[in-house]
């Protein structure tokens, strides 16, 4: 998929009323509120990447010098000016602008942020591989990448993904078998899309097995990301557990980083840091 049309599908799911509204009314989860504390100075030069309505954008910018918010979709981007305007923030600025041409000089921010798994919204390896190398080109040296993302190997997650990617190998080998499977799939999954054959798995929005929704996302593992940040060049990259994943139900509100770390299977997401 060409990187105009990924980014156009991400645009058209943020830029609706009902994400601006559920952003707009989210502040910080528990779990950035303490990777800030460690992590932050008043003195910081932040860029939020992805911003959207500026969520964390605000946030920030009463506790750090400077904050460069950019993100693709528009109507988000209006709205944290509009916030910015009414709200009378000084030092803080919001841009049109994709993750993967950033609007920043080599070296010239103390922190990027990809807050709430906005690394896994990027549709291909490669445009998540380039957004990484933009966050260590405009970073200064010392500087830190702070970025959340969900894990692959979480038991629920596993659940649904398996199902998806099992009926689409089967579909790759035998197309009438793997349409057959998901007909009768179907009867008892609602969630299963026929759009999952033909289409890769994070351009399916939001098909919900009961809780669990299948976002329009990439999902990482602990070693994948760390592997791919090093490859960047980043160093003494920490990787911090979280208890969950999603900012709109109480439990994701009050999640906060583990200090008695768990097993994989049983971690839905991570918070890591990584410094250039
Ligand atoms: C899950 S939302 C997170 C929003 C915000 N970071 C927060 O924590 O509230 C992901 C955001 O990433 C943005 N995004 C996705 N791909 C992008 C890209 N290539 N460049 C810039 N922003 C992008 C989306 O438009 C969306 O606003």
């Amino acid at each position: 998929m060409e990187q105009r049309d990924s980014e156009e599908i991400v645009r058209k799911y943020y830029n609706t009323r009902q994400h601006i509204e559920a952003y707009r009314n989210t502040g910080l989860i528990v779990c950035e509120q303490q990777i800030f504390d460690m992590f932050l100075r008043p003195t910081d030069r932040v860029l939020d990447i992805g911003c959207f309505v500026g969520r964390v954008s605000f946030a920030l910018a009463k506790r750090c010098g400077f904050v460069l918010g950019v993100d693709i979709a528009e109507d988000g981007i209006m709205q944290a000016r509009e916030k910015k305007r009414a709200e009378g923030f000084e030092n803080c600025d919001f841009q049109i602008a994709s993750a993967q041409e950033l609007p920043a000089d080599d070296g010239s921010f103390d922190v990027t942020l990809l807050a709430y798994n906005s690394l896994e919204c990027m549709p291909g390896k490669k445009q998540r591989e380039s957004a990484l190398a933009e966050c260590f080109r405009v970073l200064k040296p010392g500087g830190h990448a702070v970025l959340s993302v969900h894990n692959r190997w979480h038991s629920r997650y596993l659940r649904v993904l398996a199902v998806y990617d099992t009926v689409r190998l089967i579909y790759r080998l035998h197309h009438r078998l793997g349409s057959m499977l998901l007909r009768q799939l179907q009867k008892h999954w609602t969630f299963l899309h026929p759009d999952m054959l033909t289409h890769e798995r994070h351009t399916i929005f939001e098909q919900m097995a009961g809780s669990v929704a299948v976002w329009p996302v990439y999902f990482y593992s602990r070693s994948e990301i760390k592997r791919q940040l090093r490859s960047m060049g980043f160093r003494d990259i920490r990787i911090f557990q979280i208890d969950a994943q999603d900012p709109y139900t109480q439990q994701g509100r009050s999640a906060a980083v583990r200090s008695r770390p768990r097993p994989s299977f049983f971690v839905p997401g991570y918070y890591i840091v990584a410094t250039k």
